[in-house]
């Protein structure tokens, strides 16, 4: 694979339908929504992953971030957020990540996630807005177990479920 990691444009479009996965929703968002939540409405940013190494360019995968609070009652089981004041608390929202079911376990989930989160840091980092969260929602039992990889914690036994990683020891 020749990976590339760029936000969704207009240019992206021809791109889109070739795209597969298991949950049709995750399809349905790329095909349907994603451009016009970056370019119109303002309710999440998209990033593609374009695969160049087969010649003609594939969308590999993809994620997408938007703002989020979350309830500080319901993180109330990771100490060190139980010891915040008792405001909603701030964070960035994995909205959706994706990878094509062509190329599912060489990498890219990982890559995607880690990309995501490195981008996060950046903001974090640079200092014009502060937020303690990163926040994302497992569909199901098996992405609840890949985020569980990357130290996401459950907030609840259900599906979908909100899963945080604590900023502070990253920053
Ligand atoms: C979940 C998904 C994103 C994983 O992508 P992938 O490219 O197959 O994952 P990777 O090959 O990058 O694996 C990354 C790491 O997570 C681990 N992993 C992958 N799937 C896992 C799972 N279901 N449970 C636990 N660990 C998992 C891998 O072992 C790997 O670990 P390593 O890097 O330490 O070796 C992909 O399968 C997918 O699109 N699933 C459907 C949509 C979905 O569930 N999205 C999640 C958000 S709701």
């Amino acid at each position: 694979m020749s990976l590339r990691i760029e936000p969704l444009d207009p240019s992206h479009r021809p791109l889109l339908a070739d795209f597969q996965n298991p949950h049709p929703g995750l399809i349905e968002y790329l095909r349907r929504y994603a451009l016009r939540h970056a370019e119109k409405d303002l309710l999440a940013r998209t990033y593609v992953a374009i695969d160049s190494g087969t010649g003609v360019p594939r969308l590999a995968g993809y994620f997408s971030l938007a703002t989020v609070s979350v309830e500080r009652d319901s993180v109330a089981p990771i100490p060190a957020l139980d010891r915040l004041p008792r405001f909603p608390i701030p964070g960035i929202l994995l909205a959706r990540l994706a990878v094509d079911t062509r190329i599912r376990g060489q990498g890219l989930g990982r890559y995607l996630f880690e990309e995501a989160l490195g981008l996060t840091l950046q903001l974090a980092r640079s200092g014009p807005v502060a937020f303690r969260l990163f926040v994302t929602d497992a569909l199901d039992a098996e992405a609840a177990s890949f985020y569980g990889h990357f130290g996401c914690v459950p907030l609840s036994d259900g599906f979908p479920c909100r899963m945080v990683l604590d900023l502070r020891p990253l920053l």
